[in-house]
Protein backbone atom coordinates (compact mmCIF):
# COMPACT_ATOMS: atom_id res chain seq x y z
CA UNK A 1 0.00 0.00 0.00
CA UNK A 2 1.31 3.51 -1.23
CA UNK A 3 0.25 6.07 1.40
CA UNK A 4 0.17 9.78 0.57
CA UNK A 5 -0.22 13.23 2.32
CA UNK A 6 -1.94 15.66 -0.31
CA UNK A 7 -0.79 18.81 0.71
CA UNK A 8 -2.58 22.31 1.12
CA UNK A 9 -2.99 23.80 -2.54
CA UNK A 10 -2.90 26.70 -4.53
CA UNK A 11 -5.73 27.69 -6.79
CA UNK A 12 -6.93 25.12 -9.31
CA UNK A 13 -6.51 26.84 -12.73
CA UNK A 14 -6.65 25.92 -16.32
CA UNK A 15 -9.06 23.33 -18.32
CA UNK A 16 -8.80 20.01 -17.35
CA UNK A 17 -10.42 16.62 -19.09
CA UNK A 18 -11.51 14.12 -17.05
CA UNK A 19 -11.56 10.17 -18.04
CA UNK A 20 -14.90 8.44 -19.54
CA UNK A 21 -17.54 7.50 -18.00
CA UNK A 22 -17.62 4.00 -15.73
CA UNK A 23 -21.13 3.41 -15.81
CA UNK A 24 -21.04 3.68 -19.80
CA UNK A 25 -17.54 2.33 -20.01
CA UNK A 26 -18.65 -1.31 -18.91
CA UNK A 27 -21.84 -1.29 -21.03
CA UNK A 28 -20.30 -0.10 -24.51
CA UNK A 29 -17.41 -3.41 -23.78
CA UNK A 30 -20.53 -5.71 -23.02
CA UNK A 31 -23.39 -4.47 -25.75
CA UNK A 32 -20.44 -4.43 -27.94
CA UNK A 33 -19.53 -8.28 -26.94
CA UNK A 34 -23.47 -9.01 -27.45
CA UNK A 35 -23.69 -7.65 -31.32
CA UNK A 36 -22.72 -9.48 -34.29
CA UNK A 37 -19.45 -7.47 -35.73
CA UNK A 38 -17.23 -4.66 -34.94
CA UNK A 39 -18.69 -1.67 -32.75
CA UNK A 40 -15.43 1.19 -32.11
CA UNK A 41 -15.54 2.98 -28.65
CA UNK A 42 -14.12 6.05 -28.26
CA UNK A 43 -13.31 7.77 -24.92
CA UNK A 44 -13.46 4.22 -22.99
CA UNK A 45 -12.17 4.57 -19.19
CA UNK A 46 -9.34 2.00 -19.00
CA UNK A 47 -9.63 2.37 -15.82
CA UNK A 48 -9.39 -1.53 -13.34
CA UNK A 49 -13.08 -1.90 -12.75
CA UNK A 50 -13.55 -1.38 -16.74
CA UNK A 51 -10.56 -3.52 -17.56
CA UNK A 52 -12.30 -6.08 -15.71
CA UNK A 53 -15.52 -6.46 -17.41
CA UNK A 54 -13.51 -6.49 -20.67
CA UNK A 55 -10.84 -9.25 -19.29
CA UNK A 56 -14.59 -11.72 -18.64
CA UNK A 57 -16.05 -10.83 -21.95
CA UNK A 58 -12.78 -12.11 -23.23
CA UNK A 59 -12.82 -15.22 -21.15
CA UNK A 60 -16.39 -16.13 -22.61
CA UNK A 61 -15.80 -15.14 -26.38
CA UNK A 62 -15.49 -11.84 -27.24
CA UNK A 63 -12.31 -10.14 -29.01
CA UNK A 64 -11.44 -6.47 -27.14
CA UNK A 65 -8.58 -4.55 -28.45
CA UNK A 66 -7.12 -1.26 -28.15
CA UNK A 67 -6.87 0.26 -31.57
CA UNK A 68 -4.89 3.69 -31.27
CA UNK A 69 -6.96 6.32 -29.34
CA UNK A 70 -10.12 3.82 -29.57
CA UNK A 71 -11.21 0.46 -28.37
CA UNK A 72 -12.73 -2.30 -30.91
CA UNK A 73 -15.25 -5.16 -29.78
CA UNK A 74 -15.75 -8.18 -31.73
CA UNK A 75 -18.83 -9.46 -30.48
CA UNK A 76 -20.00 -13.14 -30.19
CA UNK A 77 -23.52 -12.53 -30.51
CA UNK A 78 -26.80 -13.01 -28.14
CA UNK A 79 -27.43 -15.93 -26.45
CA UNK A 80 -23.53 -17.56 -27.92
CA UNK A 81 -21.66 -16.57 -24.71
CA UNK A 82 -18.57 -19.24 -24.58
CA UNK A 83 -18.15 -20.92 -20.99
CA UNK A 84 -15.23 -19.04 -19.65
CA UNK A 85 -12.49 -21.75 -18.56
CA UNK A 86 -11.45 -19.77 -15.07
CA UNK A 87 -13.43 -17.74 -12.43
CA UNK A 88 -13.97 -14.22 -13.39
CA UNK A 89 -12.07 -12.03 -11.30
CA UNK A 90 -14.34 -8.62 -10.98
CA UNK A 91 -11.36 -7.06 -8.39
CA UNK A 92 -13.21 -4.07 -6.74
CA UNK A 93 -16.40 -3.95 -9.85
CA UNK A 94 -19.65 -4.15 -8.18
CA UNK A 95 -20.61 -3.01 -11.71
CA UNK A 96 -19.04 -5.45 -13.50
CA UNK A 97 -19.99 -8.39 -11.34
CA UNK A 98 -23.96 -7.88 -11.01
CA UNK A 99 -23.94 -6.68 -14.76
CA UNK A 100 -22.22 -9.96 -16.34
CA UNK A 101 -24.04 -12.16 -13.50
CA UNK A 102 -27.40 -10.96 -15.43
CA UNK A 103 -25.84 -11.82 -19.01
CA UNK A 104 -24.29 -15.55 -17.60
CA UNK A 105 -28.39 -15.64 -16.03
CA UNK A 106 -29.98 -16.60 -19.59
CA UNK A 107 -26.92 -18.04 -21.37
CA UNK A 108 -25.64 -21.87 -20.98
CA UNK A 109 -22.79 -20.98 -18.92
CA UNK A 110 -21.67 -21.91 -15.66
CA UNK A 111 -19.29 -19.23 -14.08
CA UNK A 112 -17.23 -18.40 -10.79
CA UNK A 113 -17.09 -14.75 -9.89
CA UNK A 114 -14.64 -13.84 -7.39
CA UNK A 115 -13.25 -10.10 -6.39
CA UNK A 116 -11.31 -8.39 -3.52
CA UNK A 117 -12.08 -7.92 -0.01
CA UNK A 118 -14.11 -5.14 -0.74
CA UNK A 119 -16.23 -6.55 -3.38
CA UNK A 120 -16.31 -9.86 -1.08
CA UNK A 121 -18.23 -8.15 1.08
CA UNK A 122 -20.71 -6.38 -0.91
CA UNK A 123 -24.92 -8.00 -1.27
CA UNK A 124 -25.29 -9.92 -4.55
CA UNK A 125 -28.96 -11.27 -2.90
CA UNK A 126 -30.47 -8.31 -4.81
CA UNK A 127 -29.30 -9.64 -7.97
CA UNK A 128 -28.99 -13.43 -7.11
CA UNK A 129 -32.92 -13.39 -5.77
CA UNK A 130 -34.43 -12.34 -9.17
CA UNK A 131 -32.04 -14.00 -11.19
CA UNK A 132 -33.09 -17.28 -9.79
CA UNK A 133 -36.47 -16.70 -10.72
CA UNK A 134 -35.38 -16.35 -14.49
CA UNK A 135 -33.75 -19.97 -13.72
CA UNK A 136 -30.39 -18.98 -12.90
CA UNK A 137 -28.82 -20.72 -9.92
CA UNK A 138 -26.38 -19.74 -7.45
CA UNK A 139 -23.93 -21.26 -4.92
CA UNK A 140 -22.44 -17.75 -3.14
CA UNK A 141 -20.63 -17.15 -0.39
CA UNK A 142 -22.72 -17.08 3.24
CA UNK A 143 -24.74 -13.68 3.39
CA UNK A 144 -24.61 -13.89 -0.47
CA UNK A 145 -21.90 -12.70 -1.47
CA UNK A 146 -18.49 -13.77 -3.84
CA UNK A 147 -16.59 -15.77 -4.47
CA UNK A 148 -20.03 -17.69 -5.95
CA UNK A 149 -20.88 -20.03 -8.50
CA UNK A 150 -23.65 -19.56 -10.63
CA UNK A 151 -25.37 -21.51 -13.41
CA UNK A 152 -27.25 -20.05 -16.53
CA UNK A 153 -30.32 -21.05 -17.86
CA UNK A 154 -30.99 -20.82 -21.59
CA UNK A 155 -33.91 -20.38 -21.96
CA UNK A 156 -34.38 -18.18 -19.08
CA UNK A 157 -38.10 -17.39 -17.75
CA UNK A 158 -38.76 -13.62 -18.38
CA UNK A 159 -40.24 -11.75 -15.21
CA UNK A 160 -41.98 -8.47 -14.13
CA UNK A 161 -39.87 -7.33 -10.95
CA UNK A 162 -40.58 -4.52 -8.71
CA UNK A 163 -36.38 -3.22 -7.67
CA UNK A 164 -36.73 -3.61 -4.05
CA UNK A 165 -33.75 -0.40 -3.89
CA UNK A 166 -33.10 2.03 -6.25
CA UNK A 167 -30.27 0.67 -7.96
CA UNK A 168 -28.87 0.71 -11.47
CA UNK A 169 -26.83 -2.12 -11.16
CA UNK A 170 -29.94 -4.59 -10.26
CA UNK A 171 -32.29 -2.97 -13.42
CA UNK A 172 -29.58 -3.36 -15.92
CA UNK A 173 -28.70 -6.97 -15.05
CA UNK A 174 -31.95 -8.44 -15.85
CA UNK A 175 -32.70 -5.88 -18.73
CA UNK A 176 -29.18 -8.07 -19.50
CA UNK A 177 -30.68 -11.20 -19.09
CA UNK A 178 -33.85 -10.54 -20.61
CA UNK A 179 -31.79 -9.85 -23.90
CA UNK A 180 -31.87 -13.90 -24.37
CA UNK A 181 -34.63 -14.41 -22.76
CA UNK A 182 -37.66 -15.30 -24.82
CA UNK A 183 -40.82 -13.23 -24.10
CA UNK A 184 -41.00 -9.55 -22.47
CA UNK A 185 -38.68 -8.69 -18.91
CA UNK A 186 -39.85 -6.02 -17.44
CA UNK A 187 -38.24 -4.17 -14.42
CA UNK A 188 -40.24 -1.79 -12.80
CA UNK A 189 -38.91 1.36 -11.09
CA UNK A 190 -40.07 3.05 -8.29
CA UNK A 191 -37.19 5.83 -7.87
CA UNK A 192 -35.68 6.59 -10.97
CA UNK A 193 -31.64 5.94 -11.30
CA UNK A 194 -29.53 5.91 -14.26
CA UNK A 195 -30.96 5.23 -17.53
CA UNK A 196 -27.47 4.57 -19.94
CA UNK A 197 -28.73 0.93 -20.00
CA UNK A 198 -32.04 1.82 -21.85
CA UNK A 199 -30.47 4.67 -23.84
CA UNK A 200 -27.28 2.77 -24.79
CA UNK A 201 -28.94 -0.28 -26.03
CA UNK A 202 -31.47 1.32 -28.22
CA UNK A 203 -28.15 2.20 -29.94
CA UNK A 204 -27.36 -1.17 -30.26
CA UNK A 205 -31.12 -1.57 -32.03
CA UNK A 206 -33.02 -3.05 -29.19
CA UNK A 207 -36.75 -2.00 -28.75
CA UNK A 208 -36.73 -0.95 -24.85
CA UNK A 209 -40.06 0.10 -23.78
CA UNK A 210 -39.98 2.48 -21.29
CA UNK A 211 -43.57 3.06 -19.91
CA UNK A 212 -44.56 6.12 -17.07
CA UNK A 213 -47.32 5.36 -14.42
CA UNK A 214 -48.21 6.29 -11.07
CA UNK A 215 -44.44 7.74 -10.88
CA UNK A 216 -43.10 4.40 -11.80
CA UNK A 217 -41.21 3.28 -14.41
CA UNK A 218 -41.63 0.44 -16.56
CA UNK A 219 -38.98 -0.74 -18.47
CA UNK A 220 -39.42 -3.97 -20.88
CA UNK A 221 -37.20 -5.93 -23.22
CA UNK A 222 -38.06 -8.75 -25.37
CA UNK A 223 -35.89 -11.70 -26.09
CA UNK A 224 -34.27 -12.90 -27.86
CA UNK A 225 -32.87 -10.30 -29.28
CA UNK A 226 -30.13 -9.20 -31.99
CA UNK A 227 -28.02 -6.76 -31.45
CA UNK A 228 -26.34 -4.86 -34.08
CA UNK A 229 -23.02 -2.98 -33.38
CA UNK A 230 -22.61 0.46 -32.83
CA UNK A 231 -19.96 3.29 -32.41
CA UNK A 232 -19.82 4.73 -28.55
CA UNK A 233 -18.43 7.86 -27.70
CA UNK A 234 -17.64 8.15 -24.15
CA UNK A 235 -18.50 11.14 -22.00
CA UNK A 236 -16.42 12.08 -19.22
CA UNK A 237 -17.23 10.84 -16.22
CA UNK A 238 -19.59 13.10 -13.62
CA UNK A 239 -18.63 11.57 -10.88
CA UNK A 240 -14.60 12.11 -11.55
CA UNK A 241 -15.42 15.68 -12.62
CA UNK A 242 -17.30 15.94 -9.21
CA UNK A 243 -13.50 15.63 -7.51
CA UNK A 244 -12.30 18.71 -9.49
CA UNK A 245 -15.69 20.75 -8.73
CA UNK A 246 -15.44 20.26 -5.08
CA UNK A 247 -11.95 20.89 -5.14
CA UNK A 248 -12.02 24.33 -7.22
CA UNK A 249 -14.92 25.49 -5.04
CA UNK A 250 -13.56 24.95 -1.48
CA UNK A 251 -9.54 26.47 -2.92
CA UNK A 252 -9.37 29.81 -2.68
CA UNK A 253 -8.94 31.94 -5.77
CA UNK A 254 -9.54 28.71 -7.95
CA UNK A 255 -11.26 29.08 -11.75
CA UNK A 256 -10.94 25.92 -13.43
CA UNK A 257 -12.60 24.32 -16.37
CA UNK A 258 -13.12 21.01 -16.68
CA UNK A 259 -14.28 19.81 -20.08
CA UNK A 260 -16.67 17.31 -21.75
CA UNK A 261 -18.47 16.28 -18.41
CA UNK A 262 -21.93 13.78 -18.91
CA UNK A 263 -24.65 15.89 -17.27
CA UNK A 264 -27.75 12.87 -17.57
CA UNK A 265 -30.48 14.27 -15.76
CA UNK A 266 -29.59 10.75 -13.62
CA UNK A 267 -26.47 11.37 -12.75
CA UNK A 268 -25.99 15.47 -12.11
CA UNK A 269 -27.53 15.68 -8.95
CA UNK A 270 -23.84 16.74 -7.13
CA UNK A 271 -23.77 19.78 -9.42
CA UNK A 272 -27.87 20.82 -8.56
CA UNK A 273 -26.60 20.35 -4.96
CA UNK A 274 -23.09 22.26 -5.13
CA UNK A 275 -25.01 25.29 -7.07
CA UNK A 276 -27.69 25.14 -3.93
CA UNK A 277 -25.10 25.63 -1.72
CA UNK A 278 -23.86 28.91 -3.79
CA UNK A 279 -21.37 26.72 -5.56
CA UNK A 280 -20.40 29.22 -9.03
CA UNK A 281 -20.56 26.39 -11.76
CA UNK A 282 -21.12 27.91 -15.48
CA UNK A 283 -22.28 25.36 -18.00
CA UNK A 284 -20.58 25.81 -21.27
CA UNK A 285 -21.20 24.87 -25.01
CA UNK A 286 -23.48 22.51 -23.61
CA UNK A 287 -24.46 19.61 -26.38
CA UNK A 288 -25.04 16.06 -26.95
CA UNK A 289 -22.21 13.41 -27.01
CA UNK A 290 -22.98 9.95 -28.18
CA UNK A 291 -26.70 10.72 -27.09
CA UNK A 292 -25.96 12.13 -23.55
CA UNK A 293 -25.84 15.85 -22.54
CA UNK A 294 -22.18 17.38 -22.24
CA UNK A 295 -21.09 20.25 -21.37
CA UNK A 296 -17.55 21.79 -20.40
CA UNK A 297 -18.00 23.30 -16.65
CA UNK A 298 -16.04 26.55 -15.63
CA UNK A 299 -16.07 26.36 -11.55
CA UNK A 300 -14.64 29.02 -9.66
CA UNK A 301 -14.26 29.28 -5.83
CA UNK A 302 -17.53 30.62 -3.78
CA UNK A 303 -18.12 30.92 -0.35
CA UNK A 304 -20.50 27.60 0.08
CA UNK A 305 -23.09 27.43 2.64
CA UNK A 306 -24.72 24.06 4.41
CA UNK A 307 -27.91 22.76 3.32
CA UNK A 308 -30.31 20.28 3.47
CA UNK A 309 -30.26 17.45 0.67
CA UNK A 310 -33.60 16.32 -0.18
CA UNK A 311 -33.51 12.39 -0.25
CA UNK A 312 -34.93 12.07 -3.38
CA UNK A 313 -31.86 13.46 -5.24
CA UNK A 314 -29.73 10.70 -3.96
CA UNK A 315 -29.76 8.12 -6.73
CA UNK A 316 -28.64 10.75 -9.27
CA UNK A 317 -25.58 11.28 -7.17
CA UNK A 318 -25.31 7.99 -5.24
CA UNK A 319 -21.22 7.88 -5.83
CA UNK A 320 -21.23 11.90 -4.83
CA UNK A 321 -21.75 12.03 -1.30
CA UNK A 322 -18.38 11.63 -0.37
CA UNK A 323 -17.01 14.44 -1.80
CA UNK A 324 -20.24 16.70 -1.20
CA UNK A 325 -19.59 15.78 2.34
CA UNK A 326 -15.74 17.29 2.04
CA UNK A 327 -17.69 20.40 0.52
CA UNK A 328 -20.18 20.47 3.67
CA UNK A 329 -17.27 20.96 6.02
CA UNK A 330 -15.95 23.90 4.52
CA UNK A 331 -19.53 25.67 3.84
CA UNK A 332 -21.07 27.67 6.38
CA UNK A 333 -23.52 26.42 8.25
CA UNK A 334 -25.12 22.65 9.09
CA UNK A 335 -25.39 19.87 5.86
CA UNK A 336 -27.91 17.41 6.81
CA UNK A 337 -28.02 14.22 4.60
CA UNK A 338 -30.88 11.51 5.05
CA UNK A 339 -32.09 8.69 2.75
CA UNK A 340 -28.50 7.36 2.30
CA UNK A 341 -29.17 3.82 3.85
CA UNK A 342 -27.33 2.39 0.39
CA UNK A 343 -24.35 4.20 1.05
CA UNK A 344 -23.43 1.35 3.39
CA UNK A 345 -23.08 -1.48 0.95
CA UNK A 346 -20.69 0.71 -1.35
CA UNK A 347 -17.06 -0.39 -1.73
CA UNK A 348 -16.96 0.67 2.06
CA UNK A 349 -19.68 2.03 4.14
CA UNK A 350 -19.33 5.15 2.75
CA UNK A 351 -21.06 7.31 5.89
CA UNK A 352 -18.66 5.34 8.71
CA UNK A 353 -15.64 5.86 5.88
CA UNK A 354 -16.31 9.00 5.67
CA UNK A 355 -17.58 10.21 9.45
CA UNK A 356 -14.58 8.60 10.83
CA UNK A 357 -12.06 10.24 7.91
CA UNK A 358 -13.41 14.02 8.55
CA UNK A 359 -13.34 13.77 12.37
CA UNK A 360 -9.84 12.83 12.14
CA UNK A 361 -9.16 16.47 9.83
CA UNK A 362 -11.16 18.14 12.26
CA UNK A 363 -14.59 18.26 11.06
CA UNK A 364 -17.38 17.85 13.98
CA UNK A 365 -20.02 15.92 11.95
CA UNK A 366 -22.73 13.27 13.59
CA UNK A 367 -23.47 9.86 11.65
CA UNK A 368 -26.49 8.83 11.64
CA UNK A 369 -28.08 5.63 10.15
CA UNK A 370 -29.22 7.16 7.19
CA UNK A 371 -26.93 9.61 6.40
CA UNK A 372 -24.30 12.18 8.27
CA UNK A 373 -25.01 15.75 9.55
CA UNK A 374 -22.09 17.81 9.17
CA UNK A 375 -21.20 21.50 10.66
CA UNK A 376 -19.48 23.13 8.76
CA UNK A 377 -16.65 25.31 9.43
CA UNK A 378 -17.63 28.43 7.03
CA UNK A 379 -14.92 27.52 4.36
CA UNK A 380 -11.24 27.98 6.58
CA UNK A 381 -8.55 25.58 5.81
CA UNK A 382 -9.14 22.17 7.58
CA UNK A 383 -7.07 21.60 10.68
CA UNK A 384 -5.92 18.28 8.52
CA UNK A 385 -3.22 15.51 9.53
CA UNK A 386 -3.45 12.12 10.43
CA UNK A 387 -3.45 9.07 8.77
CA UNK A 388 -7.32 8.15 6.74
CA UNK A 389 -8.55 4.92 6.12
CA UNK A 390 -9.72 4.13 2.64
CA UNK A 391 -11.41 1.05 3.03
CA UNK A 392 -9.88 -0.35 -0.28
CA UNK A 393 -12.54 2.66 -1.73
CA UNK A 394 -11.87 4.94 -4.40
CA UNK A 395 -14.21 7.80 -3.73
CA UNK A 396 -13.25 7.87 0.32
CA UNK A 397 -9.31 8.17 -1.09
CA UNK A 398 -9.83 10.92 -3.73
CA UNK A 399 -12.48 12.86 -1.43
CA UNK A 400 -9.87 12.93 1.24
CA UNK A 401 -7.21 14.11 -1.21
CA UNK A 402 -9.56 17.06 -1.92
CA UNK A 403 -10.28 17.55 1.68
CA UNK A 404 -5.91 17.78 1.91
CA UNK A 405 -5.96 20.56 -0.53
CA UNK A 406 -8.16 22.67 1.97
CA UNK A 407 -6.21 21.58 5.17
CA UNK A 408 -3.71 22.92 7.15
CA UNK A 409 -1.45 20.23 7.44
CA UNK A 410 -2.08 18.57 4.54
CA UNK A 411 -4.32 14.82 4.48
CA UNK A 412 -2.29 11.71 4.42
CA UNK A 413 -4.10 8.80 3.01
CA UNK A 414 -3.37 5.07 3.73
CA UNK A 415 -3.38 3.81 0.24
CA UNK A 416 -3.41 5.55 -3.32
CA UNK A 417 -4.08 2.47 -5.26
CA UNK A 418 -7.58 1.93 -5.23
CA UNK A 419 -8.03 5.42 -7.07
CA UNK A 420 -6.53 3.33 -10.03
CA UNK A 421 -10.04 1.43 -10.36
CA UNK A 422 -12.32 4.82 -11.89
CA UNK A 423 -9.54 7.44 -12.25
CA UNK A 424 -6.36 5.95 -12.95
CA UNK A 425 -4.86 9.94 -13.62
CA UNK A 426 -6.28 11.85 -10.84
CA UNK A 427 -2.95 12.57 -9.38
CA UNK A 428 -1.59 13.82 -12.84
CA UNK A 429 -4.65 15.87 -13.10
CA UNK A 430 -4.78 17.43 -9.50
CA UNK A 431 -0.90 18.24 -10.00
CA UNK A 432 -1.34 19.87 -13.00
CA UNK A 433 -4.65 21.73 -11.88
CA UNK A 434 -2.79 23.16 -8.76
CA UNK A 435 0.60 23.49 -10.63
C1 LIG B 1 -23.74 1.94 -11.26
C2 LIG B 1 -24.80 2.05 -10.39
C3 LIG B 1 -24.66 2.50 -8.99
C4 LIG B 1 -23.34 3.19 -8.75
C5 LIG B 1 -22.19 2.45 -9.36
C6 LIG B 1 -22.38 2.31 -10.86
C7 LIG B 1 -23.98 1.47 -12.63
O1 LIG B 1 -24.74 1.36 -8.14
O2 LIG B 1 -23.12 3.33 -7.35
O3 LIG B 1 -20.97 3.12 -9.11
O4 LIG B 1 -23.09 1.62 -13.49
O5 LIG B 1 -25.08 0.95 -12.89
P1 LIG B 1 -26.14 0.80 -7.58
O6 LIG B 1 -26.92 0.24 -8.69
O7 LIG B 1 -25.73 -0.24 -6.57
O8 LIG B 1 -26.79 2.00 -6.93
Amino acid sequence: MTAHRFMPSGPLTGRIRVPGDKSISHRALMFGALAVGRSRISGLLEGEDVLATAAALRAMGATIERDGEDWVVDGVGVGTLLQPEQALDMGNSGTSTRLLMGLVASHGVTAAFTGDGSLSKRPMGRVIDPLSLMGASFTPSPGGTLPLMMEGMQPAVPIEYRLPVASAQVKSALLLAGLNTPGTTTVIEPVPTRDHTERMLRGFGVDVQVKEADGEKRISVTGPVDMTPCDIIVPGDPSSAAFFAVAASIVPGSDLIIENVGLNPTRNGIFQVLEKMGADIDYLDERDVGGEPVADLRVRHAKLKGVEVDPAIAPSMIDEFPVLFVAAALAEGTTVTSGLEELRVKESDRLSSMAGALQQVGVDLRERDDGLLIKGNGGKPLIGGGLVTTHLDHRIAMSMAVAGLASEKGVEIDSTEPIATSFPNFMDLLSEAAA
